[in-house]
């Protein structure tokens, strides 16, 4: 049975890997991306997720079977947390109406190790109310500040994203409606996005500091693509909120391996 995908990012990176290995396969993928997709719409802003959501039905025909968010951007900029948090969630609830048509609909988005490291609790909490410019205030007003607090802005974005996709999963929107929602946090891709940043010794040293894989090093796009898909089979019926992370080994090694006591009687 062919299925109808939504998949965002489509043009570059873990997008464009996953777009192609399910066209492979036989299904309809229609890509969302600033160029070169099926829908060229900018995700950075509500006109513009409106816009992708309202193009993308008509192009499904009113019913998608799975959308994919990979769409984001790692800039210390009051933009990455409006395409990293609200283009994800904000679209995901414009697609809603043609998910719940599907026999089988399927959520998967891209959160990041980076969802680990320090944030801005301000930032995250701001997003989860739904306040897009008071997250892109305090984003800008982190960036003032310097690199160091600048960079907070790409880890709250993808905290918030992770804790989204626990809340949203357990609703009657999502749940309720027969949908899994479920995160991938990938370690270091080798994408477009990380070229820059990996092309010098000094910048992989950095990068590797902050996620170490013991596992298999640095990984492909399609470690994370063939995982997103796996999320948003028909063969996923009850998977709920979980964050994956497909890291490498990067999580155990930084978390440790007791993840649970936090309930434990003392
Ligand atoms: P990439 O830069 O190769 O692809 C990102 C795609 O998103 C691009 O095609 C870009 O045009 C699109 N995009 C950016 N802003 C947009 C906007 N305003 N509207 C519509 N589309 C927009 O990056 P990559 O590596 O494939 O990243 C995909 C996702 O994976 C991102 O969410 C990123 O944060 C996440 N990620 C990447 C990691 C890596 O090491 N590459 C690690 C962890 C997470």
């Amino acid at each position: 049975m062919t299925r109808t995908y939504v998949v965002t990012g489509s043009a570059s990176g873990i997008g464009a890997t996953t777009a192609k290995i399910l066209r492979e396969r036989g299904d309809t993928v229609i890509g969302i991306d600033l160029r070169g997709a099926e829908v060229e719409a900018d995700l950075s802003g509500p006109q513009g997720r409106k816009d992708a959501a309202a193009k993308a039905l008509e192009l499904a025909g009113g019913t998608i079977d799975a959308v994919i968010a990979c769409a984001g951007i790692a800039a210390p900029i009051p933009a990455t947390i409006a395409i990293n948090y609200f283009g994800v969630t904000e679209l995901l609830d414009e697609l809603l109406p043609g998910l719940v048509k599907s026999d089988a609909p399927r959520v998967a988005v891209v959160s990041s190790m980076a969802s680990l490291q320090p944030n801005s609790a301000d930032m995250v909490e701001a997003a989860l109310a739904g306040d897009e410019e008071k997250a892109k205030q305090i984003a800008a007003d982190l960036a003032e500040q310097g690199p160091e607090l600048g960079y907070l802005v790409y880890p709250s974005s993808k905290r918030a994203l992770a804790r989204w996709v626990r809340r949203a999963s357990i609703t009657p929107e999502w749940a309720g409606n027969g949908i899994p929602v479920n995160g991938v946090a990938p370690g270091t891709v080798l994408t477009p996005m990380t070229e820059g940043l990996l092309s010098t010794p000094e910048g992989a040293k950095m990068v590797d500091a902050a996620v170490p894989m013991p596992l298999n090093y640095h990984q492909p796009p399609e470690s994370i693509a063939h995982l997103l898909i796996w999320l948003t089979s028909v063969e996923n019926t009850h998977m709920a909120g979980q964050i994956i992370y497909d890291d490498g080994g990067a999580d155990a090694t930084l978390r440790g391996d007791d993840i649970w006591s936090w309930n434990d009687a003392s």
